[in-house]
C-alpha cells in the first residue's frame, strides 16, 4: 500500500492507471477506522480496480473546535487497518495541502442542509461538501464509497455532485453495529464505559421503530422512542424524528416512500447519531 501526502503526488501515480482505463474507487474518511470503513473498502474492491482511501480530519466542517481538537487520530492502527483490508493507496495531506489559501466555499445545498445535523451543527454540510469536492478533484474517482450513518451527509454530497454535475458515482452502504446493536462510529472511541452502556438507547429506539412500524402511528412511535431516552441517564437527545428520506421533513403518513428514523443524541460528552430505513 502506498501512502501519499500530496495531490501531485497522487495525481501522477493514477494518471497511468486512468490511460489504461482501469475504474478507480475513492473511500474518504477522517480516520479512527472501523469495521464500518473496512466494509466501504471491500464494497469497493468488488468495483473497481484499485481503492484509493483518504484520511484527512477536514477542519472546515467542525463547528466546536474542541470537537477538532479531540477527534481521534490513530494514525498506526488506521493504516496497518487499511493495509490488511487490502488498500492500495492511501490519500493522507496536511491540511496546508488541502487548503493553501484561505478561500470561501459556499454552494446550494437545498433546504435539508439546514434540518437535523444542519441546525445543530451550523454550516457543517458545506465544509464536507468543500472537502469532498476537492478530494473528488484530486482522484477524479469512478465510484466513491460512504457510509449510511451520516444519512445526510450522503444525501448533501449527492447535492453537491448535481450542483457541480461530477460524473463520479456515489454509493452508500449499510450501517455496520456492534454485536449490541451500537453503530460502528470514530467517535465511540470517546465514550467511557459508562456511556458506552448508555450508548445503546440509540440502536434500541430505532430497533422499537423499525419493529413496531406497521403497528403503531408515526406520533405513538416517536413518543415511545423518545421516552426510552428519558429512562436513561446521561444521554441528552437533540433530535429524534420520522422524516422524508429525500427533504428530511418530519413525515405525517407511513404510506410515504423513503421514510427514514433519525436520531442524534449526547452521550456523556461524545455526541451520536444512528438511523434507520424504514423502506
Ligand atoms: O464522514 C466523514 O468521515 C467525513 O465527513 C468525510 C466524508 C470524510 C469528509 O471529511
Amino acid at each position: 500500500m502506498k501512502v501519499i501526502h500530496t495531490i501531485a503526488a497522487l495525481k501522477s501515480l493514477l494518471s497511468p492507471i486512468k490511460l489504461a482505463k482501469q475504474k478507480i474507487a475513492l473511500v474518504p474518511t477522517m480516520g479512527a477506522l472501523h469495521k464500518g470503513h473496512v466494509s466501504l473498502i471491500k464494497e469497493a474492491q468488488q468495483h473497481t480496480d484499485l481503492v484509493v482511501c483518504s484520511i484527512f480530519v477536514n477542519p472546515t466542517q467542525f463547528t466546536d473546535p474542541k470537537d477538532l481538537e479531540k477527534y481521534p487520530r490513530p494514525l498506526e492502527h488506521d493504516i496497518q487497518m487499511l493495509k490488511d483490508a487490502g488498500c492500495n493507496i492511501v490519500f493522507m495531506p496536511p491540511v496546508k495541502e488541502m487548503y493553501p489559501t484561505q478561500e470561501d466555499w459556499h454552494i446550494d445545498l437545498g433546504p435539508a442542509e439546514f434540518v437535523l445535523e444542519g441546525e445543530f451543527r451550523k454550516g457543517h454540510y458545506q465544509g464536507v461538501t468543500q472537502i469532498v469536492k476537492k478530494l473528488f478533484d484530486a482522484v477524479s474517482p469512478d465510484i466513491a464509497l460512504f457510509g449510511e450513518k451520516d444519512f445526510q451527509q450522503v444525501l448533501m454530497i449527492r447535492h453537491m455532485v448535481d450542483h457541480f454535475k461530477m460524473s463520479v458515482e456515489l454509493i452508500s452502504c449499510p450501517i455496520i453495529r456492534e454485536d449490541d446493536g451500537l453503530a460502528m462510529s470514530s467517535r465511540n472511541i470517546n465514550l467511557t464505559a459508562e456511556d458506552r452502556q448508555h450508548s445503546l438507547v440509540l440502536s434500541a429506539a430505532l430497533f422499537y421503530i423499525r419493529d413496531n412500524f406497521q403497528r403503531e402511528s408515526i406520533a405513538t412511535l416517536l413518543t415511545n422512542a423518545k421516552a426510552m431516552f428519558n429512562a436513561v441517564p446521561g444521554v441528552e437527545l437533540d433530535y429524534f424524528t420520522i422524516a422524508n428520506g429525500e427533504t428530511l421533513q418530519p413525515a405525517s403518513q407511513k404510506s410515504q416512500p423513503n421514510l427514514v428514523a433519525l436520531v442524534a443524541a449526547k452521550v456523556g460528552q461524545t455526541r451520536l447519531i444512528d438511523n434507520m430505513l424504514l423502506f
